[in-house]
């Protein structure tokens, strides 16, 4: 049986950067505030015309390259996005995959909003393990600027642009295999994180009702709270079912979606401080983006060293939730 490994990191932020400051001039909000409920201190956020795509494109470059793997290689790419280029189709991934000049391999987006690099890596390993695929390029991208109601205090101070990617490949060392990925959902939570217009469970008028608009609207203290709970319950799961421990760990990566609730998952899971990777302050949320984006930070910065072992816990709209074990396995 093949295994599947994971190869590289790349990711990607747009230049451009939204401070605390300036949201403090578009909304009834402080820096004060935003600091202390959330950690994040700036986001960035992409030009008009840069696409989800063009920054997956960017952050894919990045990763194909530090795979040592030729791209000619790739025979797959899944996108995670809940803002792709185009509302139904193509799909980003298609875009992702053309742009890179990949040729005609499989390619495919999947919409578990912050969860979604961690439902993609699954998808991957899957792919792999059953023998389909050998090079699976999966990439994290969103453009969350384009849905968000810069009117709306309760949600724009939360969220950011950026794409991160990673090429995982199939293995038959054992020793350098993604341990386990473990995923959920449940849509009776569905109603705390929604983009209600837009779609064909909106009603035929809300478009015009409320403009152009397919917003996120966010029912924000009750998502923190679930999110807390299930972040937790999801790690002492998936340690439990491979019998590691949390000292094990080299590196937590939660998805950076509030430091309190990355904080308050770190101490309920007994983790050093210096175990947890924290990047919410410079980016914000950027949801399926968030977790490779972390991963690229400690790559670059290196802190992340071969043979490590990750930990990747994620939670987002839907709900959904999504953990993962997985040691760092560069070729080189
Ligand atoms: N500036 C100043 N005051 C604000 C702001 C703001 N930006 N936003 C809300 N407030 C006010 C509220 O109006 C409220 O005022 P009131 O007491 O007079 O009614 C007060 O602050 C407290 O509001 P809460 O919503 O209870 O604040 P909370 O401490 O919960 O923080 C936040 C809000 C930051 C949104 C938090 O709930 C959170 O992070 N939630 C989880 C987000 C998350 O994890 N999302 C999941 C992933 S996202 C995805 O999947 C796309």
């Amino acid at each position: 049986m093949a295994y599947a490994a994971f190869r590289s990191i790349g990711a990607y932020a747009p230049t451009k950067i939204l401070t605390n400051e300036d949201l403090s001039k578009m909304v009834d909000t402080t820096d004060e505030w935003i600091t202390k409920r959330t950690g994040i201190k700036e986001r960035h956020i992409a030009q008009d015309k840069e696409t989800t795509s063009d920054m997956g494109v960017e952050a894919a470059k990045l990763a194909i390259e530090r795979s040592g793997i030729d791209k000619s290689e790739i025979d797959m790419v899944i996108c995670a996005t809940i803002s792709p280029d185009y509302f139904c189709m193509p799909s980003t991934a298609t875009i992702i995959s053309n742009k890179l000049g990949l040729g005609n391999v499989t390619a495919f987006d999947i919409s578990a909003a912050c969860t979604g690099f961690v439902y993609i890596l699954s998808i991957a390993k899957a792919f792999i393990e059953s023998g389909m695929k050998k090079n699976v390029l999966i990439v994290g991208a969103e453009k969350l600027s384009a849905i968000t109601d810069y009117t709306d205090r309760g949600t724009c101070i939360l969220f950011g642009d950026g794409a991160g990617s990673a090429v995982i490949s199939a293995t038959d060392n054992k020793d350098e295999a993604i341990i386990d990925v473990n995923t959920g959902a449940d849509g009776t939570y569905a109603d705390l994180l929604m983009t209600p217009n837009g779609g064909t469970g909106s009603p035929h008028d809300a478009l015009s009702e409320e403009g152009n608009a397919c917003f996120m609207q966010m029912k924000g203290n009750e998502t923190f709270k679930v999110a807390v709970r299930t972040l937790t319950k999801d790690v002492v799961e998936i340690l439990e079912a491979n019998n590691i421990k949390s000292e094990d760990i080299n590196h937590f990566v939660p998805h950076q979606a509030n430091f309190r609730i990355i904080k308050a998952v770190g101490d309920a899971l007994k983790m050093d401080k210096e175990q947890v990777v924290v990047t919410v302050a410079k980016y914000g949320n950027t949801s399926g983006a968030s977790i490779p984006m972390a991963i690229n930070d400690i790559y670059e910065n290196g802190s992340l060293k071969k043979g490590e072992l990750l930990l990747l816990d994620a939670f987002g709209g839907g709900l959904t939730w999504g953990s993962a074990l997985v040691p760092f396995s560069p070729l080189k």
